[in-house]
């Protein structure tokens, strides 16, 4: 056997069973220096003083002189105003001996600024106040403290955290000493863990800052951990801290704040009063310690109780990056509703994603030939299961050269699309950063001619491992690189495929197999001479950009599909994402919903989590219970470790078929519901799942869970992960006033909490709000693109006011004429027994569907019949009947397009 595969082998067998134990070959904030220095700053001792004399005043913001008193360095200091309430705080060294690092592209353009006015101003305190927003300036120790209207909210600084570690020169004589972060940290100038040294070529830079949130009981945010939903307190001798380094982690452990694929520091403080956020903008390694009031340890509550000192609640967050500038913002909320918007306005939303992305992906390590992606198909169709995308994985490539395909197993790759296309199905086929470095290989042979590759410190092309074995990683962040891949996926460059393949982006955090903890060295650098400290948590996000404007670049009029493993803030402009390798067990199903709604909160809606864990073989009962789940997150793939048996739903016995069939069917019945709520998200900025606390702000017994999500705010589903379940306990927010219409029977619960539900394997619980109108499309079909003629059913759940609405959104499916005004937006009504409908806005699209059903929940008793009402159609009694608790009206056989009324009589 040839050397280099006799290595490869090795590497891929070291990735594969020696890491299986992940924690070693990852850090702890006690083996990081900087996290281990800015952990350790000891709290209200603060040496920052703001130089108020200097405080310079604009239209929308306020600069002053910040001063490290102990070691005599100055800082400049800005909090500005923006619009939509939120205040920017930046901090950054007046004279740096270096450049600090400032990220570019990661805002969705420079915020809109807002004008706010000076109320006082002392050179003990400044204070601004825009709209009902109000900071308070602080000068001795440098603090900054926040108000919503009146109410203290957030102060920066309160514990004395906050430092930027300026730029020294390395062994400077102080006094006869070396100088003091040398002495107590050597690991402030090189730092080795486990075989890697790390040079650190500019010495110590990190940066640290604390937030205090009065008031808050819970907080949420800072995807991506395989935690809990509700972000639980960290500290020194108890859980280390979130951890954001984008790291390719094999067999990640739930209930863990380890760093894994993606990274957005996002964080939102939460009480039934108050919603405010912090969005901490820094690419660079970064520790996140939280600490809320209520696990305060027994100790310190009797104190409070003996000294009678009432414990106001409050989450305390302090972040730590290794590098970079102060860049935080500040959202005011008050709503978690406000909070989400708040974020989306900053760093942008999701683009309207095709139809068909939406359905069901089918994917696997790997299908291995062109002939294996068609039987599959076949086999879907044979047993009537729905499905729109089948993906291939590394194998497809010729060799693990991305860009091309396997000469003797893909030798058809036209006429392979061309089978799928023609039954409506779409291909997406993978495309990893790392380049195999084999001569005649013209990616290689480009990049290695055009000086486009990421280089050590010494400057020589950085060489990694990685699936094709050795291997080199573009540099991304230089822009003629950019411009070069962003070609590669025109259809000259990319031999054989037309405009329906799409985009999966993995292994781009970038993952090393024998890199320092997977990934590239720190000390790595890039254009312009950043190293890879500075920037690691975004590299995955300017692979997909480039991903994503060469998609559009083939194809201008055709939305861009990618799905990318590592992620960053304002990832959601270009892809969606997924929890990556998790495996075959209930605890990393029911990590699936937290894992999704803490993204959803930071912007990033279309996610979702490997149907049926990727490692290992799920059990039939898994297997159906996670489809079940899935239903209700965006992103709804079924993928599988090459190791693993077939799992194709199709292979089962009739009963397991059975039960995933109406599983893909409930999906493809709600596509209408995820394509308006995508589009809603555009629109405006809302994520589109939900947890509980999002949508019921106030209610103090939501606050925990992670088990139950809302799509959009009509539909509640709860997930059941664990094996034999015979009941499930519901909790049914929103009061007595408030109804939920149990999926599977009509049945109406008032939202009065926890109600237990027996369930049996056929299904979990699902709701539809009283209140609500879901728009669905019950006609069985083989694939979402042969749906788009068909009828509407529309399901009204009345609330207790026997009335509902409800929105419709409908376009082309595939292309931006929707941004030309090529589109539909209904708005559905019921009040006073009357149903009606209109257009929300004035835009002109033709289409065929037309409405098929009407069922009302919750509706009156003695209904005759009901009268429709429409310009083409003039007046037409309608058949009416009732079945267990709804009220179907059969054929209304109205346009979609047309406003109507249906009177019930
Ligand atoms: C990574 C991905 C996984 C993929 C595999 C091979 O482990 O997370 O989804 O199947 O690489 O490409």
């Amino acid at each position: 056997m040839k050397w280099t595969i006799r290595i490869l082998l090795f590497s891929l067998f070291l990735y594969q069973t020696c890491f299986a134990v992940v924690k070693e070959n990852f850090k702890e904030c006690s083996q990081s220096s900087f996290c281990r220095r800015l952990r350790g700053i000891k709290p209200d001792n603060s040496n920052y003083v703001l130089n108020l004399k200097s405080l310079q005043v604009s239209d929308n913001s306020v600069e002053s002189e910040l001063w490290n008193s102990a070691e005599n360095v100055k800082f400049k200091l800005v909090l500005t105003a923006l619009a939509g309430n939120m205040f920017r705080l930046y901090a950054d060294e007046i004279s740096p001996l270096h450049k600090r690092y400032r990220v570019e592209n990661v805002l969705n353009g420079e915020p809109q600024v807002e004008r706010l006015e000076v109320l006082k101003r002392t050179e003990d305190e400044v204070i601004i106040q825009f709209g009902d927003n109000k900071a308070v300036l602080k000068a001795k120790p440098f603090k900054v403290e926040f108000y919503k209207d009146g109410t203290l909210v957030a102060v920066v600084n309160g514990r004395g955290l906050f430092t930027i570690e300026h730029f020294r020169t390395k062994n400077v004589q102080v006094d006869g000493e070396e100088n003091q972060l040398q002495q107590e940290d050597p690991g402030a100038w090189e730092e080795n863990f486990k075989s890697h040294h790390d040079s650190k070529p500019r010495g110590p830079e990190g940066i640290s800052l604390d937030i205090t949130f009065p008031g808050a009981v819970r907080s949420y945010g800072l995807p991506q951990h395989a935690d809990r939903l509700s972000l639980r307190t960290t500290g020194p001798g108890g859980l280390d801290p979130y951890r954001f380094y984008n790291l390719d982690v094999f067999e990640y452990l739930v209930d863990s704040t380890m760093a894994l694929y993606g990274s957005i520091p996002v964080v939102y403080a939460h009480s039934s009063s108050n919603t405010v956020g912090a969005f901490w903008l820094n690419p660079s390694e970064t520790w996140v310690d939280i600490n809320n009031s209520k696990d305060q340890n027994v100790v310190s509550s009797l104190v409070n109780l003996v000294s009678g000192q009432a414990s106001e609640s409050r989450v305390d967050v302090h972040f730590m990056s290794e590098s970079g500038v102060v860049d935080l913002f500040i959202l005011m909320g008050p709503t978690p509703k406000d909070c989400a918007k708040q974020y989306t306005q900053l760093t942008g939303v999701a683009p309207l994603p095709q139809y068909y992305t939406l359905a069901y992906h089918q994917c696997r390590w790997n299908y291995i030939t062109e002939d294996d992606v068609t039987t599959v198909v076949k086999n879907f169709d044979e047993h009537d299961m729905p499905v729109d995308t089948m993906w291939l994985d590394i194998e497809y490539t010729d060799g693990k050269k991305y860009f091309t395909w396997d000469p003797i197993k893909f030798a058809h790759p036209d006429q392979m699309l061309m089978n799928l296309t023609s039954t409506g199905r779409h291909l997406v086929v993978i495309i990893d950063p790392h380049v195999k470095r084999e001569g005649g290989y013209f990616l290689h042979e480009d990049s290695l001619s055009n000086d486009y590759y990421v280089k050590t410190k010494d400057g020589n092309v950085y060489e990694g491992w990685c699936w094709p074995g050795s291997s080199s990683y573009p540099d991304f962040f230089n822009p003629t690189v950019f411009d070069y891949y962003k070609a590669l996926y025109s259809k000259l460059k990319f031999d054989n495929v037309n405009n329906d393949i799409m985009i999966w982006n993995d292994m781009n955090e970038p993952s090393v197999f024998n890199g320092p903890e997977i990934t590239m060295p720190k000390d790595c650098l890039h254009h312009g001479g950043w190293e890879h400290r500075h920037l690691h948590n975004m590299y995955g996000m300017v692979y997909t950009a480039i991903t994503y404007e060469g998609l559009l670049q083939r194809n201008p009029n055709r939305r861009p599909f990618i799905l990318s493993r590592s992620h960053f803030a304002g990832t959601q402009r270009y892809a969606a994402i997924w929890t990556g390798d998790n495996n075959a067990d209930w605890n990393h199903l029911a990590a699936s919903y937290p894992m999704c709604l803490s993204e959803a909160l930071a912007g990033v809606s279309f996610c979702g989590a490997d149907i049926g864990g990727f490692f290992n073989n799920p059990d039939v009962e898994l297997l159906q219970r996670w489809y079940q789940a899935a239903v209700w997150l965006p992103f709804f793939r079924a993928h599988a470790h090459i190791d693993t048996r077939r799992r194709e739903p199709y292979l089962f016995a009739e009963d397991v078929r059975h039960r995933i069939r109406t599983a893909l069917r409930l999906r493809y019945a709600h596509l209408p519901t995820w394509y308006t709520l995508f589009y809603e998200h555009e629109r405006f900025g809302e994520p589109v799942v939900r947890p509980l606390f999002y949508m019921y702000p106030k209610d103090p017994e939501v606050v925990d869970i992670d088990n139950q999500v809302l799509v959009g705010d009509s539909i509640l589903a709860h997930m059941i992960s664990e094996s034999g379940a015979t009941t499930a306990n519901v909790y049914l927010p929103g009061g007595s006033s408030e109804y939920w219409y149990d999926m599977r029977d009509w049945r109406k619960y008032a939202g009065n909490g926890y109600t237990s539900f027996s369930v049996n394997l056929d299904s979990i619980p699902v709701f539809y709000r009283g209140g609500s109108i879901i728009c669905r499309k019950d006609r069985p079909r083989r694939a979402s693109s042969l749906m788009h003629k068909d009828p509407f059913t529309l399901i009204i759940a009345l609330d207790s006011n026997n009335s509902a609405k409800g929105t419709l959104y409908i376009d082309d499916n595939e292309s931006f004429e929707y941004r030309k005004q090529k589109y539909l937006y209904i708005q559905f009504q019921f009040k006073n027994n009357e149903l009606t409908s209109s257009l929300i806005d004035k835009t002109d699209y033709e289409t065929l569907e037309w409405i098929e059903r009407v069922i009302v929940l919750g509706a009156p008793s003695g209904v005759q019949k009901a009268v429709l009402t429409s310009k083409s159609l003039g007046s037409v009694d309608l058949e009416t009947h009732y079945s267990d608790d709804a009220l179907i009206i059969r054929k209304p056989g109205v346009s979609v397009r047309e406003s109507f009324a249906v009177k019930l009589i």
